[in-house]
């Protein structure tokens, strides 16, 4: 198992989810009214559209396993790993493995840029990752310039989807009066996601997540980089197959 460095990443991942676990589900759902399924359905039609049947996911910063279990539903006979910086969410989404259910996942405990294994994956994907992440290393590790072994076959599927600033005007006004309501409602109901609500908005104005991994995919060779905005252009999907030599 990698062992997770503290930094200014790690640092804010930790202000922000520490003592969310319990709620992570509820509210993913609730502030998102439900908007999420929706685009964790797309990310598992993209990779049936893409890949077909594939034999091994990766799901990195896979919290409390919404995403992973997803991918384990529509794809019962493909082995899941899902990664996650956080024992918290890590043992909320083991939890949910007990029992024998979903007997084709397992979850290691590593911040994403750090993991290594041995095995390669027809798909690597990462929910609500992109905007905490170190992208550099995150695209490099694909491919397998610092680690012995891509994480990705060749022609492999990477894809990760986050949040995005709306960058039109009236999606823009939407998207500030939504989280106004969660700042000013939301946190006296949660205070436990107080740090979150407050910190988002900034993050997600301040990240380049979008521009910036899709330019690190084109230099590394990555082919057929798509961009697709989802909901309100509030949120948007990157893929990219990586190289086949
Ligand atoms: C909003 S949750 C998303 C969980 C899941 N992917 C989903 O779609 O529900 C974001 C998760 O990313 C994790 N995370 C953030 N940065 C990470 C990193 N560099 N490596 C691994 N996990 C990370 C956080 O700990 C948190 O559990």
């Amino acid at each position: 198992m990698a062992s997770a460095p503290t930094d200014h990443r790690t640092d804010l991942v930790e202000r922000f989810f520490r003592g969310t676990g319990s709620t992570y589900d509820f509210m993913v759902h609730a502030a998102t009214f439900g908007i999420d399924r929706l685009w964790k359905r797309r990310m598992v039609r993209i990779v049936r559209e893409r890949v077909g049947t594939p034999r091994a996911i990766l799901d990195l910063a896979c919290g409390t396993g919404l995403s992973t279990f997803a991918f384990a539903r529509a794809n019962p006979n493909c082995r899941i790993v899902g990664v996650e910086l956080r024992d918290e969410y890590l043992q909320r989404a083991r939890a949910k493995c007990r029992g024998g259910r979903y007997p084709n996942v397992e979850f290691v405990l590593s911040r994403a840029e750090a993991f290594e294994t041995t095995e390669r994956f027809d798909v690597v994907s990462g929910s609500y990752l992109a905007k905490y992440a170190d992208l550099p290393p995150l695209v490099e590790q694909l491919v397998g310039a610092q680690h012995a072994v891509p994480l990705l076959v060749p022609g492999g599927l990477f894809m990760m989807h986050d949040f995005t600033l709306p960058p039109h005007r009236a999606a823009l006004a939407v998207w500030r009066a939504y989280f106004w309501l969660l700042q000013t409602i939301g946190s006296r109901l949660f205070p436990s996601w107080k740090a979150i609500y407050e910190g988002l908005p900034e993050l997600i104005q301040r990240t380049r997540w979008t521009s910036e991994l899709t330019a690190l995919l084109r230099e590394r060779g990555f082919q057929d980089v798509t961009f697709e905005w989802q909901t309100l252009w509030g949120s948007a999907i990157v893929t990219a197959r990586s190289p086949r030599r």
